[in-house]
């Protein structure tokens, strides 16, 4: 039992050897941005050192070098989730701006008065604050699927959400604040079956971190997710899109490297996508460390990771549901669950689990995790949360018990 539990690929993450308040760290906060492996670092590092220069715009060697080296990670993406070609991916910012980008390129140019955008209760604020900007900017209504008392979504209602006037729907693969794995191919199946028109977007900020992704197979429109969370840095995200569609999009943000011409005469011509989404100097170096994470990922196989994950979230779902007090959020079929674990305690409100744990050296988060509508529906103000990565064991969980009953010593 305890082997199963021992996570074989820890040693790849130096930060997991530090400490907090002397303690050996324990990070399970990686739903909120993952550890980075060593592999990662010394990608980027050694186009740092060695060999960097901007992209795009160098006849010169190291420029060659490095733009034929971030378009492979383009591919290396593609292939990564399934896409058919590495035309398919745009770089962004992160999960968020690949949301916003479709919000406000094809949103502003598709949807008028009264079309209506279909979202879910438990989405991620980056998942609903873009659509209430784009709905301010057309008219367009935003319908939201409820969710069921296990948190998970009610497919009924879905069902009768959809009409005549559904334009788009986005919904997220799994949700950061309960860990709800929604069945995704379900859903757009449906979702076609009613209206092949329909533009579907799924938010994969936690599902491509968790599961093996083929975005072929699911079939929708357009799916996102965001670097740091799948062990690469910050400032790199992907949108998959379909490429007709992206092709048919406007741009989004105009600027360098986006256009074939540019003149106070004639007028400006874009490039085709994906370039003509991606302006100005792109996250160089951050896209070399997201496509060593994708080597290192594809390396240990997604199946491998989650059923690791799996195993561990059934030994701490055990042992963190005998805790007194503690009541733990979210569905209890382990099945329709990812590694992320919520819950709320009698006795200590979620900033004073959050604070106690810190002492102990045990890093999760606390609050509403960015998703306030999903907080009201459960009628929660705030959660403490652990959640599992690819270097997460056993050890972690025991640790986190300890410091669970610790909690209930300083508070019971
Ligand atoms: N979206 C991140 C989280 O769930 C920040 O914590």
């Amino acid at each position: 039992m305890a082997d199963d539990l021992s996570s074989k690929w820890r040693g790849d993450f130096p930060a997991l050897s530090t400490t907090m308040h002397g303690k050996p760290l324990i990070f399970l906060d990686s739903a909120a941005s993952a550890q980075k492996p060593q592999c990662v670092i010394d990608a980027m590092n050694k186009v740092l050192e060695s060999g960097y220069s901007n992209i795009h715009r160098g006849l010169y060697e190291i420029s060659q070098n490095l733009t034929r080296d971030f378009e492979a990670v383009r591919y290396k993406v593609a292939k990564f989730i399934g896409a058919p070609s590495e035309k398919n991916i745009v770089f962004t910012r992160n999960a968020t701006e690949g949301i916003n980008l479709v919000a406000q390129s094809w949103g502003r140019a598709n949807l008028k008065q009264n079309d209506e955008i279909i979202i879910t209760e438990m989405e991620h604020h980056a998942n609903i604050v873009p659509w209430q900007i784009v709905a301010e900017q057309t008219g367009a209504i935003i319908r939201v699927v409820p969710i069921t008392s296990d948190g998970t979504l009610d497919l009924e209602a879905f069902a009768k959400l959809l009409s005549d006037r559904t334009k788009l729907v986005a919904f997220t693969q799994i949700s950061n604040a309960i860990g709800t794995i929604n069945p995704v191919s379900d859903i757009v199946k449906m979702i076609r079956k009613y209206n092949s028109d329909i533009k579907i977007l799924i938010d994969g900020s936690q599902g491509a971190v968790h599961q093996k992704v083929d975005v072929s197979d699911i079939d929708a429109d357009f799916y996102v997710f965001t670097g740091h969370k799948l062990y690469a840095p910050t400032g790199i995200g992907v949108l998959y899109g379909k490429y007709e569609l992206l092709e048919a999009m406007p741009p989004y943000q105009g600027g360098g490297d986006m256009i074939e011409r540019v003149s106070f005469k004639t007028g400006t011509i874009y490039r085709e996508a994906p370039y003509k989404f991606e302006a100005g100097t792109p996250a160089i170096i951050e896209v070399i460390g997201l496509g060593a994470a994708v080597d290192y990922l594809v390396d240990k196989s997604m199946y491998n990771i989650a059923a690791h994950e799996a195993r561990l979230l059934e030994y701490a779902t055990n042992k963190i549901s005998n805790i007194k007090g503690l009541t733990l959020h979210g569905t209890k079929d382990l099945s329709q669950k990812a590694g992320i674990l919520s819950f709320t305690m009698d006795n200590a409100h979620p900033s004073d689990i959050g604070m106690v744990l810190d002492q102990c050296g045990i890093a999760v988060r606390t609050g509403h995790h960015c998703a306030m509508p999903l907080m009201e529906a459960m009628n929660i103000g705030a959660t403490a949360r652990a959640s599992l990565a690819i270097y997460s064991d056993k050890s972690d969980i025991d640790a986190l018990i300890n410091g669970l009953h610790k909690v209930n010593d300083l508070f019971g």
